[in-house]
């Protein structure tokens, strides 16, 4: 069993994100301890576990104290046996060598998990099981952080507004394959409002995403002008958090308050194989 009086919790310098230490996820976490790691990532947004050494089964145990998970609907990425994990790997099973291209170029264009859906998500869960020497950081926005400092002209025309969140749109211009009609069927578009209320801290924050294919009420052209020009400010380095992942890194962060996208690695080299879990939030 974990003991509480052993974790350690570092603020990440900079942006926001914070390290814990002193905490085997692959143990048991009894109250007081899994409460400490929740306050920990209320407080932080984003929180890293390093050196962890986790099953599937164990990997889907931690990410279920949070909530109920996600059964992604891109059925081709579900873990044969644990389909709650979400594999992103370029490495081929069949012949255990690198594929030569990313496993999943939906991931590489600032996005929120989810956000394509109804019942968005909570926290991602991501964990490094195979993690390339160079390249493959995960970049993380602050939305919170992006909101209070938008100037006024901008926040005038997001402040009521919602927009339209569609997978399919996202991932044919990210370049990654097209959904099926039975995905998309099970994925339809639907609209959020461009700035929600944290539902545990009430801080309000930016909620856009490159999932986002119209803002409702607005022109076409108008609408990805808007968007532009609030992705440049919502990624602007002082917003922006960059994690060098080492092998066995758990890394969970909160959806609801930031983006992030994947970057590029040699994909013909380097091996990198991430199991993801993702937190589905209350209703
Ligand atoms: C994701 O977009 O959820 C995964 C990010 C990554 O692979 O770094």
């Amino acid at each position: 069993m974990n003991r509480t009086d052993e974790i350690e919790i570092v603020a990440i310098d900079g942006a926001f994100g914070a390290e814990i230490r002193g905490v085997e996820l692959a143990r048991p976490l009894d109250d007081a301890t899994f409460a400490k790691i929740e306050r920990a990532f209320a407080e932080h947004l984003l929180l890293c576990f390093p050196d962890q050494h986790l099953s599937e089964a164990q990997q889907v145990a931690f990410s279920r104290r949070f909530g109920e998970l996600q059964v992604h609907v891109l059925q081709e990425y579900r873990h044969p046996q644990f389909p709650e994990i979400y594999v992103i790997s370029n490495v081929d099973p069949a012949t255990d060598r690198p594929i030569g291209r990313h496993p999943d170029p939906g991931t590489l264009v600032w996005h929120s998990d989810l956000s394509f859906q109804r019942r968005t998500a909570s926290a991602t869960i991501l964990y490094g099981r195979e993690t390339p020497m160079q390249g493959a950081d995960t970049q993380y926005a602050d939305m919170a952080a992006a909101y209070a400092a938008l100037p006024d002209n901008l926040r005038r025309k997001v402040e009521g507004r919602r927009a339209l969140h569609d997978l399919d749109y996202s991932r044919s211009r990210a370049g990654a394959a097209r959904m099926t009609e039975d995905q998309r069927r099970a994925a339809p578009p639907v609209l959020h409002p461009m700035v929600r209320r944290h539902k545990v801290t009430g801080r309000e924050s930016l909620y856009i995403s490159h999932h986002i294919s119209a803002i409702e009420g607005l022109p076409a052209a108008e609408s990805r002008d808007l968007l532009a020009e609030l992705m440049e400010h919502a990624t602007r380095p002082r917003f922006v958090l960059s994690h060098r992942w080492r092998q066995h890194d758990l890394v969970m962060w909160d959806n609801r308050p930031t983006m992030h996208r994947a970057t590029a690695f040699d994909t013909g080299a380097e091996r990198r194989v991430m199991h993801r879990t993702v937190v589905l939030d209350s209703i």
